[in-house]
Protein backbone atom coordinates (compact mmCIF):
# COMPACT_ATOMS: atom_id res chain seq x y z
CA UNK A 1 0.00 0.00 0.00
CA UNK A 2 1.56 3.12 -0.93
CA UNK A 3 0.03 6.54 0.98
CA UNK A 4 -0.10 8.79 -2.14
CA UNK A 5 -2.34 11.01 -3.84
CA UNK A 6 -4.30 9.77 -6.88
CA UNK A 7 -2.41 11.61 -9.28
CA UNK A 8 -3.41 14.96 -10.46
CA UNK A 9 -5.23 15.30 -7.24
CA UNK A 10 -3.90 17.09 -4.23
CA UNK A 11 -4.34 18.06 -0.63
CA UNK A 12 -5.52 21.82 0.01
CA UNK A 13 -3.80 22.87 3.40
CA UNK A 14 -1.37 25.71 4.73
CA UNK A 15 -0.91 28.48 2.35
CA UNK A 16 -2.61 27.42 -0.41
CA UNK A 17 -5.79 26.88 1.32
CA UNK A 18 -5.76 30.32 3.05
CA UNK A 19 -5.87 31.93 -0.34
CA UNK A 20 -8.59 29.63 -1.22
CA UNK A 21 -10.54 31.21 1.60
CA UNK A 22 -9.46 34.60 0.73
CA UNK A 23 -10.84 33.82 -2.72
CA UNK A 24 -13.64 32.15 -1.41
CA UNK A 25 -14.47 35.38 0.65
CA UNK A 26 -14.35 37.66 -2.35
CA UNK A 27 -16.91 35.62 -4.31
CA UNK A 28 -19.29 35.38 -1.40
CA UNK A 29 -18.87 39.17 -1.22
CA UNK A 30 -18.78 39.66 -5.26
CA UNK A 31 -22.00 37.54 -5.35
CA UNK A 32 -23.88 39.80 -2.91
CA UNK A 33 -23.02 42.57 -4.81
CA UNK A 34 -24.40 41.00 -8.39
CA UNK A 35 -27.15 39.10 -6.80
CA UNK A 36 -26.37 35.58 -7.47
CA UNK A 37 -27.50 33.01 -5.08
CA UNK A 38 -25.55 30.04 -4.22
CA UNK A 39 -26.42 26.44 -5.14
CA UNK A 40 -24.82 23.11 -4.14
CA UNK A 41 -25.27 20.64 -6.80
CA UNK A 42 -23.74 16.70 -5.90
CA UNK A 43 -20.63 15.88 -7.24
CA UNK A 44 -22.31 12.39 -8.86
CA UNK A 45 -24.82 12.96 -11.90
CA UNK A 46 -25.87 11.01 -14.76
CA UNK A 47 -23.12 10.71 -17.15
CA UNK A 48 -25.74 11.77 -20.35
CA UNK A 49 -26.09 15.01 -18.93
CA UNK A 50 -22.73 15.97 -19.98
CA UNK A 51 -22.84 14.14 -23.45
CA UNK A 52 -25.77 16.23 -23.96
CA UNK A 53 -24.93 18.98 -23.16
CA UNK A 54 -21.49 19.55 -22.95
CA UNK A 55 -21.06 16.99 -26.39
CA UNK A 56 -20.32 13.74 -26.93
CA UNK A 57 -17.00 14.98 -29.43
CA UNK A 58 -15.86 17.21 -27.21
CA UNK A 59 -12.59 16.07 -25.09
CA UNK A 60 -14.07 17.02 -21.93
CA UNK A 61 -16.60 13.70 -22.36
CA UNK A 62 -14.48 12.01 -24.66
CA UNK A 63 -11.43 11.76 -23.45
CA UNK A 64 -11.33 13.40 -19.68
CA UNK A 65 -14.31 12.36 -18.05
CA UNK A 66 -14.47 9.84 -14.63
CA UNK A 67 -17.45 7.39 -15.69
CA UNK A 68 -18.48 4.53 -13.48
CA UNK A 69 -22.11 2.27 -13.55
CA UNK A 70 -22.83 2.12 -10.11
CA UNK A 71 -24.30 -1.29 -8.18
CA UNK A 72 -27.65 -0.57 -9.82
CA UNK A 73 -25.73 -0.10 -13.22
CA UNK A 74 -26.89 3.16 -13.83
CA UNK A 75 -23.93 5.12 -16.09
CA UNK A 76 -22.69 8.40 -13.38
CA UNK A 77 -19.83 11.03 -13.84
CA UNK A 78 -17.92 12.77 -11.51
CA UNK A 79 -18.75 15.92 -12.72
CA UNK A 80 -16.73 17.54 -14.92
CA UNK A 81 -18.17 21.11 -15.50
CA UNK A 82 -20.67 23.01 -13.16
CA UNK A 83 -22.93 24.62 -15.94
CA UNK A 84 -25.11 20.90 -16.94
CA UNK A 85 -25.72 20.23 -13.52
CA UNK A 86 -26.90 23.96 -12.66
CA UNK A 87 -29.11 23.70 -15.06
CA UNK A 88 -30.50 20.09 -14.63
CA UNK A 89 -31.10 21.51 -10.76
CA UNK A 90 -33.31 24.39 -12.12
CA UNK A 91 -35.21 21.59 -13.88
CA UNK A 92 -35.57 18.99 -11.53
CA UNK A 93 -36.06 21.70 -8.87
CA UNK A 94 -38.95 22.83 -10.80
CA UNK A 95 -37.39 26.83 -10.71
CA UNK A 96 -37.70 26.97 -14.18
CA UNK A 97 -40.97 29.33 -13.93
CA UNK A 98 -38.96 31.44 -12.01
CA UNK A 99 -36.67 32.99 -14.32
CA UNK A 100 -34.61 34.61 -14.46
CA UNK A 101 -32.67 33.10 -11.96
CA UNK A 102 -29.04 33.71 -11.00
CA UNK A 103 -26.69 31.12 -8.86
CA UNK A 104 -23.17 30.50 -8.30
CA UNK A 105 -21.44 27.69 -7.34
CA UNK A 106 -17.96 26.45 -5.58
CA UNK A 107 -16.48 22.86 -5.96
CA UNK A 108 -14.26 20.38 -7.19
CA UNK A 109 -14.45 19.06 -10.43
CA UNK A 110 -12.84 15.83 -12.71
CA UNK A 111 -11.26 15.66 -15.64
CA UNK A 112 -8.06 12.92 -16.63
CA UNK A 113 -6.08 15.34 -17.84
CA UNK A 114 -2.34 15.37 -18.12
CA UNK A 115 -1.23 16.87 -15.04
CA UNK A 116 1.00 20.02 -14.94
CA UNK A 117 1.48 23.15 -12.95
CA UNK A 118 -2.16 24.95 -12.76
CA UNK A 119 -3.71 21.74 -14.74
CA UNK A 120 -5.57 18.92 -11.96
CA UNK A 121 -7.24 15.93 -12.34
CA UNK A 122 -9.64 16.87 -9.72
CA UNK A 123 -9.77 21.13 -9.73
CA UNK A 124 -12.04 23.60 -8.20
CA UNK A 125 -14.02 26.01 -10.11
CA UNK A 126 -16.42 28.46 -9.23
CA UNK A 127 -19.06 29.30 -11.61
CA UNK A 128 -21.62 32.03 -11.83
CA UNK A 129 -24.66 31.33 -14.28
CA UNK A 130 -27.29 34.05 -15.37
CA UNK A 131 -30.38 31.75 -15.96
CA UNK A 132 -33.32 32.70 -18.26
CA UNK A 133 -32.36 35.29 -20.51
CA UNK A 134 -31.12 36.24 -24.03
CA UNK A 135 -30.74 39.77 -23.16
CA UNK A 136 -27.27 40.93 -24.07
CA UNK A 137 -27.39 43.23 -20.73
CA UNK A 138 -26.87 40.20 -19.03
CA UNK A 139 -23.83 39.32 -21.32
CA UNK A 140 -22.42 42.62 -20.05
CA UNK A 141 -23.30 41.90 -15.99
CA UNK A 142 -21.58 38.94 -16.10
CA UNK A 143 -18.58 39.81 -17.94
CA UNK A 144 -18.80 43.06 -15.75
CA UNK A 145 -18.95 40.62 -12.55
CA UNK A 146 -16.01 38.55 -13.88
CA UNK A 147 -13.79 41.64 -14.38
CA UNK A 148 -14.80 42.83 -11.01
CA UNK A 149 -13.05 39.38 -9.40
CA UNK A 150 -10.36 39.39 -10.98
CA UNK A 151 -9.53 43.14 -10.33
CA UNK A 152 -10.67 42.23 -6.29
CA UNK A 153 -8.26 39.86 -6.37
CA UNK A 154 -5.49 41.84 -7.12
CA UNK A 155 -4.60 40.48 -10.62
CA UNK A 156 -3.19 42.90 -12.75
CA UNK A 157 -1.99 40.73 -15.57
CA UNK A 158 -4.89 39.89 -17.51
CA UNK A 159 -6.91 40.72 -20.95
CA UNK A 160 -10.34 39.82 -21.65
CA UNK A 161 -11.02 38.41 -25.50
CA UNK A 162 -14.37 37.83 -26.66
CA UNK A 163 -15.97 36.69 -29.83
CA UNK A 164 -19.57 35.64 -31.16
CA UNK A 165 -19.87 32.48 -32.59
CA UNK A 166 -23.44 33.22 -33.77
CA UNK A 167 -26.49 31.52 -33.53
CA UNK A 168 -26.33 27.96 -33.74
CA UNK A 169 -27.68 27.83 -37.20
CA UNK A 170 -24.63 30.17 -38.39
CA UNK A 171 -22.32 28.49 -36.47
CA UNK A 172 -23.28 25.34 -38.20
CA UNK A 173 -23.08 26.75 -41.82
CA UNK A 174 -19.69 28.18 -40.53
CA UNK A 175 -18.88 24.92 -39.53
CA UNK A 176 -19.50 23.43 -42.87
CA UNK A 177 -17.49 26.11 -44.75
CA UNK A 178 -14.43 25.74 -42.29
CA UNK A 179 -14.31 22.00 -42.66
CA UNK A 180 -14.35 22.53 -46.37
CA UNK A 181 -11.90 24.28 -46.56
CA UNK A 182 -9.74 22.63 -43.78
CA UNK A 183 -10.08 19.13 -45.90
CA UNK A 184 -9.13 21.11 -48.93
CA UNK A 185 -5.36 21.83 -46.80
CA UNK A 186 -6.10 17.99 -44.47
CA UNK A 187 -2.54 16.44 -45.63
CA UNK A 188 -0.56 19.88 -44.15
CA UNK A 189 -2.25 19.77 -40.73
CA UNK A 190 -1.01 18.33 -37.45
CA UNK A 191 -1.72 15.12 -36.53
CA UNK A 192 -3.82 16.73 -33.75
CA UNK A 193 -6.42 18.75 -35.89
CA UNK A 194 -6.38 15.76 -38.32
CA UNK A 195 -8.35 13.89 -36.15
CA UNK A 196 -10.30 16.74 -34.85
CA UNK A 197 -11.23 17.68 -38.16
CA UNK A 198 -13.36 14.32 -37.98
CA UNK A 199 -14.30 15.01 -34.32
CA UNK A 200 -14.24 19.15 -33.35
CA UNK A 201 -13.76 20.71 -36.33
CA UNK A 202 -14.20 24.11 -34.40
CA UNK A 203 -11.22 23.15 -32.16
CA UNK A 204 -9.03 23.05 -34.75
CA UNK A 205 -9.16 26.87 -34.50
CA UNK A 206 -7.47 27.55 -31.15
CA UNK A 207 -4.41 24.99 -32.75
CA UNK A 208 -0.66 26.47 -30.76
CA UNK A 209 0.94 24.46 -33.91
CA UNK A 210 2.70 27.27 -36.08
CA UNK A 211 1.74 25.49 -39.43
CA UNK A 212 -1.71 24.96 -38.42
CA UNK A 213 -1.78 28.90 -37.44
CA UNK A 214 -0.56 29.90 -41.11
CA UNK A 215 -2.95 27.37 -42.57
CA UNK A 216 -5.71 29.41 -40.56
CA UNK A 217 -4.71 32.40 -42.03
CA UNK A 218 -6.50 31.65 -45.16
CA UNK A 219 -10.23 29.92 -43.31
CA UNK A 220 -12.96 31.31 -43.74
CA UNK A 221 -13.44 33.95 -41.04
CA UNK A 222 -16.24 33.19 -38.25
CA UNK A 223 -17.76 36.81 -38.28
CA UNK A 224 -18.37 36.62 -42.07
CA UNK A 225 -21.02 34.19 -41.28
CA UNK A 226 -22.54 36.29 -39.01
CA UNK A 227 -26.23 37.22 -39.55
CA UNK A 228 -27.50 40.63 -39.08
CA UNK A 229 -29.40 40.24 -35.71
CA UNK A 230 -26.29 38.22 -34.41
CA UNK A 231 -23.93 40.98 -35.55
CA UNK A 232 -26.08 43.55 -34.07
CA UNK A 233 -26.53 41.93 -30.99
CA UNK A 234 -22.90 41.59 -30.59
CA UNK A 235 -22.33 44.99 -31.17
CA UNK A 236 -24.84 46.07 -28.17
CA UNK A 237 -22.58 43.81 -26.20
CA UNK A 238 -18.97 45.21 -27.10
CA UNK A 239 -20.35 49.07 -27.12
CA UNK A 240 -21.70 48.46 -23.45
CA UNK A 241 -18.72 47.20 -22.35
CA UNK A 242 -17.07 49.82 -23.57
CA UNK A 243 -19.27 51.92 -21.84
CA UNK A 244 -18.58 50.80 -18.51
CA UNK A 245 -14.93 50.96 -19.09
CA UNK A 246 -13.76 47.28 -19.66
CA UNK A 247 -11.04 46.90 -22.51
CA UNK A 248 -11.75 43.68 -24.32
CA UNK A 249 -9.70 42.13 -27.88
CA UNK A 250 -11.96 40.37 -30.46
CA UNK A 251 -10.28 37.03 -30.77
CA UNK A 252 -12.02 35.52 -33.57
CA UNK A 253 -9.79 32.08 -32.68
CA UNK A 254 -12.07 31.71 -29.65
CA UNK A 255 -14.64 29.24 -29.77
CA UNK A 256 -14.42 27.14 -26.20
CA UNK A 257 -14.45 23.62 -26.12
CA UNK A 258 -17.83 23.34 -25.12
CA UNK A 259 -20.43 22.32 -27.58
CA UNK A 260 -23.25 24.10 -26.00
CA UNK A 261 -22.15 27.53 -26.56
CA UNK A 262 -23.30 30.32 -29.38
CA UNK A 263 -23.59 34.39 -29.54
CA UNK A 264 -21.18 35.68 -26.69
CA UNK A 265 -18.22 33.81 -25.72
CA UNK A 266 -15.22 34.93 -23.84
CA UNK A 267 -12.59 34.37 -21.92
CA UNK A 268 -10.02 36.02 -18.94
CA UNK A 269 -6.68 35.18 -20.01
CA UNK A 270 -3.23 35.95 -18.18
CA UNK A 271 0.27 35.47 -19.31
CA UNK A 272 1.48 34.40 -15.96
CA UNK A 273 0.95 31.11 -16.20
CA UNK A 274 2.37 29.91 -19.43
CA UNK A 275 0.22 27.30 -21.26
CA UNK A 276 -2.59 27.26 -18.62
CA UNK A 277 -3.40 30.74 -18.82
CA UNK A 278 -6.73 30.81 -18.41
CA UNK A 279 -8.11 32.11 -15.62
CA UNK A 280 -11.88 32.29 -16.26
CA UNK A 281 -14.16 31.12 -19.31
CA UNK A 282 -17.57 31.34 -20.36
CA UNK A 283 -20.46 32.46 -22.71
CA UNK A 284 -24.08 32.21 -23.73
CA UNK A 285 -25.69 28.77 -23.92
CA UNK A 286 -29.23 29.62 -25.31
CA UNK A 287 -30.13 25.61 -25.94
CA UNK A 288 -29.65 23.98 -22.55
CA UNK A 289 -32.67 24.57 -20.83
CA UNK A 290 -35.07 23.77 -23.27
CA UNK A 291 -33.03 20.71 -23.56
CA UNK A 292 -33.58 19.68 -20.31
CA UNK A 293 -37.33 20.07 -21.19
CA UNK A 294 -37.62 23.69 -19.61
CA UNK A 295 -38.56 26.64 -21.11
CA UNK A 296 -37.09 28.05 -24.44
CA UNK A 297 -35.05 30.68 -22.93
CA UNK A 298 -31.41 31.45 -22.64
CA UNK A 299 -28.20 31.71 -20.13
CA UNK A 300 -24.97 33.15 -20.01
CA UNK A 301 -22.29 32.44 -17.09
CA UNK A 302 -18.61 31.61 -16.66
CA UNK A 303 -16.24 29.41 -14.23
CA UNK A 304 -12.75 30.09 -13.25
CA UNK A 305 -10.37 27.46 -11.97
CA UNK A 306 -9.27 28.38 -8.05
CA UNK A 307 -6.41 26.65 -8.59
CA UNK A 308 -4.97 28.94 -11.00
CA UNK A 309 -6.64 32.26 -9.21
CA UNK A 310 -4.70 30.98 -6.20
CA UNK A 311 -0.87 30.58 -8.60
CA UNK A 312 -2.07 34.68 -9.27
CA UNK A 313 -2.19 36.08 -6.16
CA UNK A 314 0.43 38.13 -4.79
CA UNK A 315 2.19 36.87 -1.94
CA UNK A 316 1.19 39.30 0.41
CA UNK A 317 -2.69 39.28 -0.30
CA UNK A 318 -3.45 36.94 2.63
CA UNK A 319 -2.92 39.14 5.46
CA UNK A 320 -2.98 37.17 8.59
CA UNK A 321 -4.72 38.38 11.73
CA UNK A 322 -4.06 35.88 14.30
CA UNK A 323 -2.02 37.38 17.72
CA UNK A 324 0.59 34.60 19.13
CA UNK A 325 0.93 34.84 22.68
CA UNK A 326 3.97 33.70 24.38
CA UNK A 327 4.84 33.16 27.68
CA UNK A 328 8.85 33.09 28.88
CA UNK A 329 7.37 30.58 31.77
CA UNK A 330 4.87 28.67 32.91
CA UNK A 331 3.79 30.98 35.77
CA UNK A 332 2.65 32.99 33.25
CA UNK A 333 0.17 31.28 31.73
CA UNK A 334 -3.29 32.29 33.91
CA UNK A 335 -2.15 35.81 32.64
CA UNK A 336 -1.66 34.56 28.83
CA UNK A 337 -4.53 32.25 28.92
CA UNK A 338 -6.67 34.73 30.02
CA UNK A 339 -5.83 37.62 27.65
CA UNK A 340 -6.27 35.34 24.63
CA UNK A 341 -9.56 34.54 25.87
CA UNK A 342 -10.31 38.68 26.31
CA UNK A 343 -9.41 39.17 22.90
CA UNK A 344 -11.32 36.56 21.19
CA UNK A 345 -14.45 36.13 23.21
CA UNK A 346 -14.70 40.29 24.00
CA UNK A 347 -13.61 41.48 20.75
CA UNK A 348 -13.17 38.62 17.92
CA UNK A 349 -9.92 39.47 17.57
CA UNK A 350 -7.96 35.57 16.84
CA UNK A 351 -5.54 34.81 19.16
CA UNK A 352 -3.18 31.48 19.89
CA UNK A 353 -1.40 30.55 23.57
CA UNK A 354 1.82 29.50 21.90
CA UNK A 355 2.86 25.68 23.22
CA UNK A 356 6.98 24.75 23.23
CA UNK A 357 9.47 23.52 25.58
CA UNK A 358 11.49 26.81 25.86
CA UNK A 359 10.51 30.50 24.31
CA UNK A 360 13.30 29.46 21.03
CA UNK A 361 10.81 26.80 20.08
CA UNK A 362 7.56 29.26 21.14
CA UNK A 363 9.20 31.39 18.27
CA UNK A 364 9.86 29.58 15.71
CA UNK A 365 6.54 28.38 15.81
CA UNK A 366 4.88 32.11 15.55
CA UNK A 367 5.21 32.57 11.76
CA UNK A 368 4.77 35.91 9.99
CA UNK A 369 2.27 33.55 7.23
CA UNK A 370 -0.04 32.72 10.29
CA UNK A 371 0.45 35.84 12.73
CA UNK A 372 0.00 39.11 12.23
CA UNK A 373 1.70 40.35 15.61
CA UNK A 374 2.92 38.57 18.76
CA UNK A 375 3.11 39.52 22.58
CA UNK A 376 5.73 37.80 24.68
CA UNK A 377 4.94 37.87 28.49
CA UNK A 378 7.72 37.42 30.98
CA UNK A 379 8.49 38.61 34.36
CA UNK A 380 8.70 42.57 33.32
CA UNK A 381 5.03 42.87 31.13
CA UNK A 382 3.98 40.33 34.03
CA UNK A 383 4.20 42.76 37.16
CA UNK A 384 3.95 46.44 34.71
CA UNK A 385 1.20 45.21 32.56
CA UNK A 386 2.57 47.24 29.45
CA UNK A 387 2.81 44.89 26.85
CA UNK A 388 5.29 44.66 23.74
CA UNK A 389 3.57 43.90 20.79
CA UNK A 390 5.56 42.72 17.89
CA UNK A 391 4.13 43.41 13.96
CA UNK A 392 5.63 40.22 12.59
CA UNK A 393 5.09 41.86 9.11
CA UNK A 394 6.93 44.94 9.53
CA UNK A 395 9.12 43.33 12.56
CA UNK A 396 8.19 46.81 14.43
CA UNK A 397 7.31 46.71 18.17
CA UNK A 398 5.45 48.99 20.36
CA UNK A 399 4.55 49.03 24.45
CA UNK A 400 1.02 49.02 24.91
CA UNK A 401 -0.74 49.07 28.22
CA UNK A 402 -2.77 45.51 28.32
CA UNK A 403 -6.21 47.28 29.18
CA UNK A 404 -5.61 49.69 25.81
CA UNK A 405 -4.12 46.18 23.55
CA UNK A 406 -7.71 45.18 21.91
CA UNK A 407 -7.92 48.92 20.78
CA UNK A 408 -4.62 48.99 19.62
CA UNK A 409 -4.61 45.63 17.69
CA UNK A 410 -7.78 46.61 16.25
CA UNK A 411 -6.43 49.62 14.62
CA UNK A 412 -2.82 48.53 13.22
P1 LIG B 1 -13.95 25.39 -19.03
O1 LIG B 1 -13.29 26.28 -19.99
O2 LIG B 1 -13.93 23.94 -19.32
O3 LIG B 1 -15.46 25.91 -18.94
O4 LIG B 1 -13.37 25.62 -17.58
C1 LIG B 1 -13.40 26.89 -16.96
C2 LIG B 1 -12.14 27.14 -16.17
O5 LIG B 1 -11.89 26.08 -15.25
C3 LIG B 1 -10.86 27.18 -17.01
O6 LIG B 1 -10.69 28.42 -17.61
C4 LIG B 1 -9.80 26.93 -15.95
O7 LIG B 1 -9.53 28.11 -15.21
C5 LIG B 1 -10.50 25.94 -15.04
N1 LIG B 1 -10.09 24.55 -15.38
C6 LIG B 1 -10.58 23.76 -16.35
N2 LIG B 1 -9.96 22.55 -16.35
C7 LIG B 1 -9.05 22.60 -15.34
C8 LIG B 1 -8.09 21.66 -14.81
N3 LIG B 1 -7.97 20.43 -15.30
N4 LIG B 1 -7.30 22.06 -13.77
C9 LIG B 1 -7.43 23.31 -13.25
N5 LIG B 1 -8.32 24.22 -13.69
C10 LIG B 1 -9.11 23.88 -14.73
C11 LIG B 1 -16.41 25.33 -18.15
O8 LIG B 1 -16.21 24.47 -17.32
C12 LIG B 1 -17.78 25.94 -18.35
N6 LIG B 1 -18.74 25.22 -17.48
C13 LIG B 1 -17.77 27.43 -18.04
C14 LIG B 1 -19.11 28.08 -18.16
C15 LIG B 1 -19.96 28.38 -17.16
N7 LIG B 1 -19.69 28.43 -19.29
C16 LIG B 1 -20.88 28.95 -19.03
N8 LIG B 1 -21.06 28.90 -17.74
Amino acid sequence: MKYQNVRGTHDLLGEELQKFEYIENIIYKIAKLYGFQEIRTPILEFAEIFEKNVGEDTDIVNKEMYIFKDKNEEKIALRPEGTAPVVRALISNGLSHNLPLKFFYMGAMFRYERPQKGRQRQFHQVGFEYLGTNHYTSDVEVINLAIDFIKKLGITDYQLQINSLGSKTSLNVYKKELVAYLHSVENKLSADSQIRLQKNPLRILDSKNEQDQKLLQQAPRISDSLIKEDKEEFTKVLESLTSLGIPYTINEKLVRGLDYYSHSVFEIVTNTLGAQGTLIAGGRYNDMIQEMSGPQVGAFGFAAGLERLALMLQPQAVVPESVAIITKADEFNHYALQLANTLRNKYDIPAQYILGKDIKVKLKRTSPKIFKTAIIIGENEYNTKILTVKNLQNNQSTKVEDAKLPSFLQNN
